[in-house]
């Protein structure tokens, strides 16, 4: 398919039919997504598919867990929010495939240098392994559209990042960062408005 076609069609699918993903098609939607730009090429991630009803079931639940967890102030406003939440952080249990994205930290060269942590280094180049993770699950976005399926990237499930890094078996110098939820769609959906160029380009010159 044409770059600007899966650009201008992907959009966020979050119900599927039952058909299943390939391990094939796995398989080349990761090999897409570590062709993507990092930070000095370091290339910091690491992909787990899973398929397995059982698994994405037993993740789900510890989402949800989780979320039954998070301070609510009883109001009816609060319950549905929170339900809407639920909703949008565990439907990837019914998708054929989801794929986690893990990352190691990246070392800049910096931190053999200069006396300051990982983590303030990281913080003054505005978070590049995030930004890494962020070029290569766009290209799990773009590949999933390409070969006719659908996608919708998640980072609500992280509220029970370490209990899933356990069922997935992330262990360091790995951390999960996303997941995406991959298969075919259950409907039509029309991409989403977005804003116009006017709105979104300036012009410096
Ligand atoms: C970093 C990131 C995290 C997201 N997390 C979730 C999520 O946890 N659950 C969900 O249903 N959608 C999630 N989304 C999808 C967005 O809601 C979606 O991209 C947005 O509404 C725009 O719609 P579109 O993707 O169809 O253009 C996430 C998207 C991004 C980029």
């Amino acid at each position: 398919m044409e770059l600007k076609k899966a650009i201008e069609l992907r959009t966020s699918i979050r119900t599927f039919t039952n058909e299943k993903v390939s391990v094939d098609d796995l398989k080349e939607i990761v090999r897409r997504a570590g062709l993507a730009p990092s930070v000095n090429n370091y290339q910091p991630w690491m992909f787990t598919a899973i398929t397995k009803p059982e698994t994405l079931s037993l993740m789900a639940d510890k989402v949800a867990k989780k979320l039954k967890e998070v301070p609510s102030n009883n109001s009816i406003a609060s319950k549905n929010v929170l339900s809407q939440v639920e909703w949008f952080a565990t439907f990837f249990e019914n998708a054929p495939a989801v794929i986690a994205i893990a990352m190691e930290n990246y070392e800049s060269v910096l931190e053999m240098g200069v006396n300051l942590s990982h983590d303030e280094i990281n913080k003054m180049r505005n978070f590049p392994d995030m930004q890494s993770a962020g070029a290569a699950i766009q290209n799990i976005l773009l590949t999933a559209v390409d070969l006719g399926y659908g996608a919708c990237w998640l980072s609500a499930p992280m509220i029970a990042k370490t209990e899933l890094e356990k069922i997935i078996g992330i262990s360091e110098p790995y951390h999960l960062i996303s997941f995406v939820a991959i298969g075919k769609p259950s409907k039509t959906i029309q991409p989403k408005p977005k804003k116009s160029i006017d709105e979104i380009f300036k012009l410096i010159e």
